[in-house]
């Protein structure tokens, strides 16, 4: 018998991250584990406990991504893992002032990136998939060049480099200079602009190895989805997809025995690679997270 697997998911007590549980639970072994996480305990046993059913077990787990001890310890404790969604994310609303929202954003999106990254990547054991949801806003285009050139130059070096421009903007956001030195207001971009440059700065060090290893580490840019986090941003919700449907590619990526190497290290969205550089167009009239 094969060694049992097991995937883990952040965030996943709703929205896209539950529906990543469901279908990545649906699609593996009765053998199989998924870790579905989140912070709350209540959450996260009612989630556990509604999508409990055919298929791999699915295990709650109480996981705050804001706590990077607690996801070592986690890793620690698993070894090795098959399948990793870092895909928690802070809730923003369009009326909030930034200073109040961006430890939480920077925390919950950027520093338990890096933390992911740090602590998975080298228990992914071959074969293994590490996705960072990220989004269409996660391209250096959405930023002022000055901000976006540093952004480059952290993902050419290092994720302590990309780390160390995250510290800047959250000290900026909070100095109210954020505008001034060239920070996107919206917490979003440059929140999910780091997590592109996270991923790429690790990718640039191991590609050679993981992809001998068929291990993908890859962004992902899961499209518009009608969910809690997004709906406060749009008037109109009727080109979202249900999470459901987003988790569909996402899942049937993770889950294929190979993957289009031209993904590694990249930003995708239903499979085409989104360019770093120049991205794609997100309408700011719709100021959603795409
Ligand atoms: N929705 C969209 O249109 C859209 C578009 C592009 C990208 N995305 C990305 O997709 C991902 C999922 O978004 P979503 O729309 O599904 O968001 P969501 O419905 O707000 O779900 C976010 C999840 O993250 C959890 N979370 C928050 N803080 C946490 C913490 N400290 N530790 C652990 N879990 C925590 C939340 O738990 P609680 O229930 O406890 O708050 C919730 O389960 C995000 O990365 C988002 O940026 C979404």
């Amino acid at each position: 018998m094969s060694t049992p697997r097991i995937a883990l998911v952040t965030g996943a007590n709703q929205g896209l991250g539950r529906a990543l549980v469901a279908g990545l639970a649906a699609g593996m072994d009765p053998q199989d584990r998924v870790l579905l996480t989140g912070r709350d305990p209540e959450r996260v046993d009612a989630a556990a406990a509604e999508l409990a059913g055919a298929g791999a077990r699915i295990e709650g787990r109480v996981l705050d991504v804001r706590d990077p001890a607690a996801i070592e310890r986690l890793a620690s404790e698993l070894g090795e893992v098959d399948v990793v969604f870092s895909n928690a994310t802070a809730r923003m609303s369009p009326d909030a002032d930034p200073t109040d929202e961006v430890d939480a954003v920077a925390e919950t999106s950027n520093v338990a990136t890096s933390a992911v990254l740090r602590a998975f990547v080298p228990r992914l054991r071959p074969g293994g998939r590490l996705i960072v949801v990220a989004s269409a806003l996660g391209t250096l285009d959405k930023l002022d060049e000055r901000v976006a050139a540093r952004f480059a130059a952290a993902a050419s070096d290092s994720l302590d480099a990309v780390d160390a421009v995250v510290t800047d903007w959250r000290r900026a956001v909070l100095e109210g200079t954020a505008e001034d030195v060239g920070y996107e207001s919206w917490l979003n971009i440059p929140s999910k602009v780091a997590q592109v440059a996270a991923v790429r700065a690790v990718a640039r060090e191991r590609r050679a190895e993981d992809l001998a290893s068929d291990r993908l580490l890859m962004a992902l840019c899961p499209g518009l989805i009608d969910t809690d986090a997004s709906r406060p941003w749009f008037d109109d919700m009727s080109p979202a997809q249900t999470p459901e449907q987003a988790a569909a590619w996402p899942v049937e990526l993770v889950l294929s025995d190979s993957f289009d190497p031209a993904y590694y290290g990249e930003l995708v969205q239903f499979g085409r690679v989104i360019p770093w550089e120049t991205g794609v167009p997100v309408s700011h009239a719709a100021s959603g997270s795409r």
